[in-house]
């Protein structure tokens, strides 16, 4: 005898089906999704009822080679032929490969491997209070920001820093604090001497997509002590330069991350007053003049690339280095942040710069 048809089972749709027996048979921590995907291929997605969708997401960002890149697909069928999972207590010749390709291609020397975003921050978190410890100096806060999101286990919900995520779950894990996303002056305030380590996002996303003021600066900072891979630190600041809608000059920016690719050394404890004689000394004036209300050119960019190299230079807080020059502290971060901004694209600048370096370095 045939099936008596209900209305509703005429109705039904393969991403109903698929939904019902999902809501049966797996915990629900995703709340009401509509979709069901089944295939990709490159940018394109299809659900169980065939619709085409252009995919903007890319598996949150992390399926960024496209859908089923025949390249990828024949690796993973070939190495699941081969040996699937052995566990970490032997070497892995494919991981090893991976690693070596990895440094080779991008800043880093060595690679830590884990199963996704989550447990790179809980390796972060363990390895800056593991780090402080074994200096004999334990520091174990951390500093994250506002609106944040680093991940679902507990130590990664408690950096996340949004109360939604942390209700239900208390007690948290000690010693995190939170500071105001894109806020250098409540960054540095956190910094207290118990604090070990600060995690923080480039561009916030879980919380709102937000970039901070001075993030191409801070890229350019993050590549400066370790480009190894030029081409690789040029594709990330050309995206991230196109994402800020910023424009810049190409081969500008090639010889500046050159110049900037070594470290440049750092005196911790000079003190500011010395740097001001510096760089008033090369440009023929003196520190009461760079310390003077004046705007004029002469004394405004010699003010600005001696607050960048006392910045930069030491160790010492903004607020020591703003009372040198007889000011407040964001007088000064602005000053870096103009000098960094424009570091990239002026030749003359780069030059003194350098040149200032240098003098510095012969103190
Ligand atoms: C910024 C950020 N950190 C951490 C995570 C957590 O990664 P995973 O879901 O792989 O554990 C995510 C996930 O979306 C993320 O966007």
């Amino acid at each position: 005898m045939l099936p008596v048809l209900t209305e509703s089972s005429v109705h039904m749709t393969l991403t109903d089906e698929i939904k019902a027996l999902n809501d049966a048979h797996v915990i629900n921590t995703y709340g009401e999704r509509t979709v069901a995907l089944s295939r990709g291929e490159g940018m394109l997605l299809w659900d169980a009822e065939g619709k085409e969708y252009l995919d903007f997401f890319a598996g949150i960002a992390v399926c960024n080679l496209g859908h089923c890149h025949p390249a990828v697909t024949q690796a993973i069928c070939d190495q699941a032929k081969k040996l699937v999972h052995v566990s970490n207590l032997y070497y892995i010749e494919a991981q090893t490969l991976l690693a070596a390709a990895l440094c080779k291609h991008s800043f880093a020397e060595k690679w830590f491997f884990c199963n996704g975003g989550a447990e790179a921050n809980e390796a972060a978190i363990k390895l800056a209070r593991r780090y402080w410890e074994k200096q004999g100096t334990p520091k174990p806060g951390i500093v994250t920001a506002q609106q944040s999101f680093h991940g679902r286990t507990i130590a990664t919900v408690t950096a996340t820093g949004q109360p939604k995520y942390h209700d239900g779950f208390q007690p948290l894990v000690p010693g995190f604090s939170y500071v105001p996303y894109n806020d250098l002056a409540a960054l540095e305030a956190a910094i207290t001497p118990d604090v070990g380590a600060v995690l923080l996002e480039p561009i916030q996303g879980e919380g709102g997509v937000r970039v901070p003021d001075d993030c191409l600066d801070l890229l350019v900072e993050a590549v400066r002590g370790s480009v190894r891979d030029l081409e690789g630190a040029l594709i990330q600041l050309v995206t991230t330069a196109a994402l800020l809608k910023r424009s810049i000059d190409l081969e500008l920016t090639r010889m500046a991350l050159h110049k900037l690719a070594p470290v440049p050394p750092r005196k911790p404890h000079l003190e500011p007053e010395k740097i001001i004689d510096v760089v008033a000394g090369f440009f023929g004036t003196n520190r009461a003049a760079l310390a003077s209300r004046s705007r004029r050119r002469d004394v405004l960019v010699p003010r600005q690339l001696a607050m960048y190299l006392c910045r930069r230079y030491t160790d010492h807080p903004l607020s020591r280095i703003a009372r040198a020059f007889d000011r407040d502290h964001p007088a000064v971060s602005n000053a870096v942040k103009v000098v960094e901004r424009k570091i990239l694209e002026r030749a003359p600048l780069r030059y003194q710069v350098e040149e200032l370096s240098a003098r510095l370095d012969r103190l």
